[in-house]
């Protein structure tokens, strides 16, 4: 399988967390890009007519996106636990969504503040953009205290969001606000499999 990856993007690194954490890393091969909204890929685009990462190409050919697709993909591929079907299902899925509406927010307004000429940026909107991810972090601190060892696609979907807010925000400082996520951070962030895929430049 080819998976078209950055390794700055928090929507990539969860198709990787996952594909480790099903057993499935050595089957992919990755494309690197360093795509912005102003620099497309042809190779991506004609994979994904949408133009955006992650997306896997499988190896008959057809290609899956987005990074929840993908996950889902890999969990049943590799007999995977990080989509259980039981009663804890809908909390799961809407922590993958909290989480990646997080990193949806860092990422659109890295592009604004990184890509975007300074003086067509627009400074409301970015704030806006700020406050979602700032009231997801004060929602998750008031729910971090039951995440316990669970691992499943939610926590590790917030694992790798918050690890996104600390490479491109780090003067957010949300560890001293939200002390009970920070702790549930260190400890989950020991996995293998968040630690063989940090945030990087490409
Ligand atoms: C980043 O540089 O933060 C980034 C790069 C690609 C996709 C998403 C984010």
């Amino acid at each position: 399988m080819k998976l078209f990856y950055n390794p700055a993007s928090p929507f990539v690194r969860k198709v990787m967390v996952t594909a480790i954490e099903c057993g499935l890393d050595d089957k992919i091969m990755v494309e690197p890009l360093a795509l912005t909204p102003v620099s497309p890929s042809e190779s991506l685009n004609a994979d994904n007519p949408l133009g955006k990462i992650p997306a896997l190409v499988l190896d008959n050919g057809d290609t899956l996106f987005d990074s929840r697709v993908i996950c889902e993909y890999l969990n049943a591929l590799g007999n995977g636990t990080l989509f259980p079907t039981d009663h804890t299902r809908w909390d799961n899925l809407r922590r993958q969504a909290m989480a990646d509406g997080i990193s949806d927010a860092g990422v659109v307004v890295r592009y604004e503040t990184f890509v975007r000429p300074q003086d067509k940026q627009w400074d409301q909107w970015i704030d806006n953009q700020k406050q979602k991810f700032r009231r997801a972090l004060a929602a998750m601190e008031s729910e971090a205290a039951y995440y316990k060892d669970t691992v499943d696609i939610g926590m590790l979907s917030i694992a790798i969001a918050l690890d996104y807010l600390d490479f491109r925000y780090a003067d957010e400082a949300w560890r001293e606000q939200y002390p009970v996520l920070a702790d549930w951070h260190t400890a989950i962030s020991t996995r293998d499999s968040l630690q063989q895929t940090r945030p990087a430049d490409l």
